[in-house]
């Protein structure tokens, strides 16, 4: 095995998802506390679940330096180099997420066991499906009164369409929650709230052990029943169904106590894959190759309001970057010297000295780096897979002082290529078009052209239905379609044609009339 090939067996990339207030912050400060990477628990100072309203995420985003610390996270376990990538949890940011969801090689699914499935949840596992990315799944609270095991696992099953593998299993619940059974080591680990990770666990081996009798006798009863009805109903762990992105493995426990977290921590580096093959336009690159490469899955700007800086959150796909290297940025065709390239721990960002495939790295740059560019040694080659959604929103842009029109278009030109917005503009000339996922996106945007370029904007509502991006091998067509259509084009942050329609009708319509023509939904990279 090869040095590289070696490090890159080792590395464990996963995005921690969950509908917000399931306890995806606890349970990630848990995961740093487990692996050593953070000395007591409470020292994360990440956001606070996905309730908040757009005012508290700009408070939250007043504190970036500390936020994004959070949102990527490297830490050693067990001798597995680990990135943990947080994921938006409110919907608005749900293009973002998919994004972050693209640079991961599995997922920790985090449920609240009082509340079962919920929305969020189903929207974030339709988008791991795509790739099939491997889930693990993790029931929360059950500190708490929770609802019952086998309908937990039946709703999994049933509205996520996944089938679950219980590795654990409770043993009651809220005041009477006292440990689980682990099925596959046929022991019961002793619930013991707040233990650290020195801490020496109490484990009972077997099942039928009287001494689980003496212990519970008013809840080992009733585990002991539920398992029989689990071995029938649910499946055994199968690390291949696992992997294929079928079947999950699921634990349960109580975040906030510290219990069941390193069971989690053990099953990402026992099962989940490491780093993989990844789709180029010309090849597959195996993470194995001696060549450095890496995409942009994320861009964060401003994060230091005094300096005006951008982070570009760059994957490693293959190779070995280490400090100080050259690598090409391929859609420019520019070299970049990466000698302030950093890596994320828990509590900041450091100087990175080497990463490998999966390791996530962080370029600072000052524009010019979009999501979805790739970088290499000088080969050229894209990374596929980072698309564009059509959004579903849009908002005409006025200002209120025409004298900072140059302003504005240079704050919406870096939104628009940080994927906060998207940004569309008219071929005809006429006002900036802004599109959204969700309805928050536009606040946001709102408000960081005020605080970041000091721009006073007014958003309008517009009758545009949809978007879809315009292609054509035929130049001539397309040029005649420019012509006939100008007032319903525009083009995008990365100059991409846009046909705007009104109506499904008008877009069906046009779709006919140019049956030549390309529309989609999606867009990958330009
Ligand atoms: P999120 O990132 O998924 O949104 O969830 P977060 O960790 O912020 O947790 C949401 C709430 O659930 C928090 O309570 C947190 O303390 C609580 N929580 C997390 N894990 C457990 C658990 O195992 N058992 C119980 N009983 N509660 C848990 P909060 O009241 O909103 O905030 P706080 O004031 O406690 O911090």
């Amino acid at each position: 095995m090869t040095d590289i090939a070696r490090e890159v067996a080792s590395r464990r990339t996963f995005a921690i998802i969950s509908h917000p207030d399931a306890g995806k912050t606890t349970l990630t400060e848990k995961l740093l506390y487990f692996s050593g990477a953070i000395q007591s628990a409470g020292t994360v100072k990440g956001k606070k679940g996905g309730k908040f309203a757009a005012s508290d995420w700009m408070e939250i985003e007043k504190q970036r330096g500390i936020s994004v610390a959070s949102s990527v996270m490297q830490f050693e376990y067990r001798d597995h180099m680990v990135n943990l990538l947080d994921t938006p949890g409110h919907q608005d940011f749900s293009e973002d997420t998919y994004r972050v969801l693209t640079a991961v090689d599995s997922a920790l699914m985090v449920i609240d066991a009082a509340k079962g499935v919920e929305e969020q949840t189903i929207k974030l596992l339709n988008v791991c499906r795509l790739r099939n990315t491997p889930i693990v799944t993790f029931m929360n609270k059950y500190d708490r009164e929770v609802r019952d095991n086998l309908e937990l696992l039946d709703e999994v099953e049933n509205v996520l369409k996944i089938r679950c593998a219980p590795v654990t299993w409770p043993i009651g619940m809220g005041k009477t929650f006292r440990g689980v059974y682990h099925i596959l080591r046929d022991e019961v680990i002793i619930f013991t709230p707040g233990q650290g990770p020195l801490d020496e666990v109490e484990i009972i081996k077997g099942l039928d052990n009287p001494r689980l009798d003496e212990l519970f006798p008013l809840e080992i009863g009733n585990t002991r029943m539920e398992l029989e009805l689990v071995q029938g109903a649910s499946h055994p762990f199968d690390l291949d169904d696992f992997l294929a992105g079928t079947l999950t493995p699921v634990f349960f426990g109580s975040a906030i106590n510290n219990f069941g977290v390193r069971e989690i921590l053990n099953a990402l580096v026992d099962w989940a894959p490491p780093p993989g093959e990844r789709d180029a336009t010309v090849r597959a690159v195996n993470p194995n190759e001696e060549k450095f490469s890496a995409f942009v899955f994320k861009i964060q700007a401003n994060m230091d309001p005094k300096h005006r800086d951008r982070i570009a959150f760059l994957r490693v796909c293959s190779g070995r970057f280490e400090r100080g290297m050259k690598f090409k940025h391929l859609r420019l065709g520019r070299d970049i010297a990466a000698n302030s390239v950093v890596t994320f721990m828990a509590q900041g960002r450091e100087q990175i000295e080497e990463a490998f495939a999966g390791d996530i790295i962080g370029l600072p740059n000052h524009g010019n780096i979009q999501i979805g560019d790739s970088f290499s040694e000088g080969e050229v080659l894209s990374f596929t897979g980072i698309p564009y959604f059509a959004p579903e929103l849009f908002r005409v842009v006025r200002i209120k002082n025409p004298l900072k029109l140059k302003q504005l278009q240079k704050g919406l030109q870096q939104l628009g290529e940080e994927g906060a917005v998207q940004v569309f503009k008219p071929l005809n000339g006429g006002d900036l078009i802004l599109g959204a996922v969700g309805v928050l996106q536009f606040e946001v945007v709102a408000s960081r052209l005020l605080n970041e370029y000091g721009v006073e904007a007014i958003f309008e509502s517009t009758s545009i239905y949809t978007a879809r991006w315009v292609t054509c091998d035929d130049a001539r067509m397309l040029a005649d379609f420019e012509k006939n259509l100008v007032n319903n084009l525009s083009r995008d942050a990365a100059d991409s044609l846009a046909y705007l329609a009104s109506s499904r009708v008008n877009l069906e319509l046009i779709q006919e009339r140019w049956p030549k023509l390309q529309f989609h939904a999606t867009r990958e990279h330009a």
